[in-house]
């Protein structure tokens, strides 16, 4: 069984900790630090949770004090802490604590968060412990990649029928009707094109009820794009308020930076083929978040900050789970065996001059991603993150202020109704 200290001199906290891990864990408590401090050099816990209240010492003084000593180095320690404690936090993340909880939390969640610290390679306690303790955390990280690979397969399969329409649309000697034989298989896709296509973004003079009228009204590329919106919303319907996103804010967030990265392909004269194909670049772009949603907590993002050398949410999606959320998007968009451009946008949409092809598209990616995000589309009103606009947007796109102005009003313009185009 697993070896956990915990120091806390507040016997509620105590009593709680007990209650919640001590089936589970040999958990020892430690009401004095000098009693821990003794013990640790006698074992080594698996992990150690202290308790950001404990008065004999200020937290910050206590981790320099255990991380000052090497026998204490690679003992994974999670802070039991307070709201008000942000700053204090960041400064012990950088002097190596792993995991921190907000009170008052759920005992699940500490759970979870210890056995994401051990895994049963790592539990041998004591003195080989510490001979190998440089390899710990290499251990529990190969675990946790694991884990998050497994999930990456069990997102669902590209839906078929949105694979038969891209393969009618692409064919040039399919008619409308063949278009309408293929979806009409579908009724719930049907039904939802139908929904889409009578938007207020495709502003049509009159309703359309048929899937063969709306072929012949906006063309073959824009329901392919209607198709592939409406077949993969499903997919995009979890709440991932770690990301600071409101309830659905992944779907609304997605489909927003795909009306943007069309309406600044139209601005840049693209012809309907690539418009359409950026269309669905901005649809998918965020689309690894799903996979890596379940690896991150909502409190995680105290990370962001520049003390810890975080920066972005790439960054901290790196350093929480060995991945970002752009890498297992392309790893997404080749499993459904989508174009490069779409693998290359969403790899490389926060850093486009990377991208190894496409790069101009990426860019409008890029750039559609921040207009999104200056407009909060899908951001949870709470979340008060400043957009930022690259400066290798400007270079590579040759925009200007008066014409990123421009583009943002056209953008802000066609996202109008996005809560009637997402389905709201
Ligand atoms: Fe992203
Ligand atoms: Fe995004």
């Amino acid at each position: 069984m697993a070896r956990i200290y915990f120091l806390s001199d507040d016997s509620a906290e105590i009593d709680k900790v007990l209650a919640g891990l001590e089936l589970k864990y040999n958990v020892e408590v430690f009401k004095q630090l000098n009693e821990l401090i003794a013990e640790i050099a006698k074992q080594i816990p698996d992990v150690l949770i202290l308790d950001h209240q404990f008065k004999q010492i200020n937290i910050i003084q206590l981790v320099e004090k255990l991380k000052e000593k090497e026998i204490f180095k690679n003992i994974p320690i999670i802070i039991l802490t307070t709201p008000e404690s942000r700053n204090e936090i960041v400064n012990c993340i950088k002097l190596g604590v792993k995991d921190f909880l907000i009170k008052p939390y759920l005992t699940s969640i500490l759970l979870q968060k210890i056995k994401s610290l051990i895994t049963p390679e790592t539990l041998t306690t004591g003195v080989a412990r510490t001979a190998q303790s440089g390899t710990l955390n290499v251990v529990a990280e190969e675990k946790r990649k694991k884990l998050i690979l497994a999930e990456l397969e069990n997102l669902p399969a590209f839906p078929l029928i949105v694979q038969k329409v891209i393969q009618i649309a692409s064919d040039r000697h399919s008619s409308a009707s063949d278009f309408e034989n293929v979806v009409n298989k579908d009724q719930t896709l049907t039904a939802k094109m139908l929904k889409m296509a009578n938007s207020p973004f495709y502003n049509l003079q009159r309703e359309i009820v048929l899937i063969r009228d709306a072929v012949v009204t906006l063309g073959y590329n824009t329901v392919k794009s209607i198709a592939f919106a409406a077949g993969t919303g499903e997919i995009f319907q979890k709440n991932l308020p770690q990301y600071g996103l409101a309830p659905g804010g992944l779907w609304k967030h997605s489909l927003g930076c795909a009306i943007a990265a069309r309406t600044i392909a139209k601005e840049f004269n693209y012809d309907d083929d690539m418009s359409e194909e950026l269309f669905v670049c901005g649809l998918l772009h965020d689309i690894g978040k799903l996979v890596l949603g379940k690896f991150i907590s909502r409190d995680d993002q105290v990370y962001l900050a520049p003390e810890t050398g975080i920066n972005n949410i790439c960054q901290l999606e790196k350093k929480l789970t060995g991945f970002d959320h752009s890498e297992l998007g392309e790893k997404i968009a080749e499993n459904w065996k989508l174009p490069d451009v779409i693998k290359q946008a969403a790899k490389y949409h926060h850093i486009p001059d990377e991208a190894s092809g496409h790069s101009r598209d990426v860019t409008i990616v890029t750039f559609a991603n921040y207009i999104c995000n200056y407009l909060k589309i899908g951001y949870s009103k709470k979340n008060n993150f400043e957009a930022k606009l690259m400066d290798s947007v400007r270079r590579n796109l040759d925009l200007n202020d008066e014409l990123i102005k421009k583009i943002i009003e056209k953008v802000s313009e066609n996202l109008q109704e996005i809560d009637k185009i997402a389905g709201y």
